[in-house]
């Protein structure tokens, strides 16, 4: 989730509530947002969880191919996670999720459940990983393109890619989450794609989903004024077609209403002095 913006663990406002577009009154956000700011002992927990799942995302890739089922990852991935690193896969029933990552494959936008559908050549995959380690979570998500990409994927994932890093990029003490927004929407829309609204990127540390919520759409200059020491995701989903969404009857996997591709990329990100320092880099990212 980026998810958990309309669904946050603490909270129950209803959706209208949380979508700027469709609020009426006051922000109710405003009132309840309490963002929590990491000490440097929590900061290095932190970056130990971000390491480990990155971890996981480097390990699962070469098991990505044509024929293999979101099944078998889900148990290679929860293997890795609960006996090598030994830590805990967040999304093992978080709310109800019955299993220990997420796999979304083509038009599925987030929170796809693994499952016996077995991947074939040119199919686009984001596998999201999430662990806990001595109480923190390390939240970050990729794209996979399976057997021989479709040009078309393969843009729409590069789209989502620069994205993120756009708005990756704005981060810093005294900047805004609305600077964030913007960065990746225009980005976003230029090259006429689409931002999901219903999901974004949130707060993260001894919670899996904290405060803030990190909209992937906005206006420069508005929004929280972020801190050092804030650690949160930024998780863009970029739709080729229309930016609408609907949630399936298993309760979670979200798909586009319509059936166009989507992509998504997630890190996990510190908030420093000067800038940000990304704790979800994986192996030939550092
Ligand atoms: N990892 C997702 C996120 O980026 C959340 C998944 S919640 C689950 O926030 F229950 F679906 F696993
Ligand atoms: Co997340
Ligand atoms: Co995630």
């Amino acid at each position: 989730m980026a998810k958990f913006c309309v669904l946050g663990p603490e909270r129950f406002f209803p959706k209208q509530d949380l979508i700027p577009e469709l609020r009426k009154g006051p922000d109710p956000l405003k009132i309840s947002m309490t963002v929590t700011i990491k000490t440097a002992a929590e900061q290095e927990k932190m970056r130990v969880a971000g390491r480990l799942a990155a971890d996981v995302l480097d390990m699962i890739g070469e098991h990505v191919r044509a024929g293999v089922t979101t099944a078998e990852l889900d148990v290679l991935c929860h293997r890795y996670i609960t006996e090598v690193q030994h830590a805990t896969p967040a999304p093992l029933n978080y709310r109800g999720f019955p299993k220990s990552i997420c796999t979304s494959v083509n038009h599925v936008v987030c929170h796809g459940i693994p499952g016996e559908r077995r991947l074939k050549s040119g199919d686009a995959l984001n596998i999201d990983i999430t662990v806990i380690k001595d109480g923190f979570h390390g939240d970050t998500s990729r794209m996979f393109l399976v057997g021989k990409p479709s040009v078309r994927a393969q843009r729409l994932a590069q789209v989502a890619f620069d994205g993120m890093w756009l708005g990756i990029n704005e981060l810093a003490a005294g900047k805004r989450l609305g600077d964030v927004g913007e960065a990746i929407q225009n980005h976003v829309e230029k090259n006429r794609c689409s931002i999901v609204r219903e999901y974004c990127g949130h707060g993260i540390g001894r919670g899996f989903h904290e405060d803030p919520q990190v909209l992937h759409y906005g206006t420069r200059g508005t929004g929280l004024e972020l801190k050092a020491g804030m650690t949160l995701t930024v998780e863009p989903m970029v739709n080729a077609g229309k930016r609408d969404v609907k949630l399936l009857p298993d309760g979670w996997t979200v798909v586009t209403k319509d059936h166009s591709l989507s992509a998504q990329w997630e890190h996990t990100v510190l908030i420093t002095e000067n800038g940000y320092e990304v704790l979800t880099l994986g192996a030939d990212e550092r």
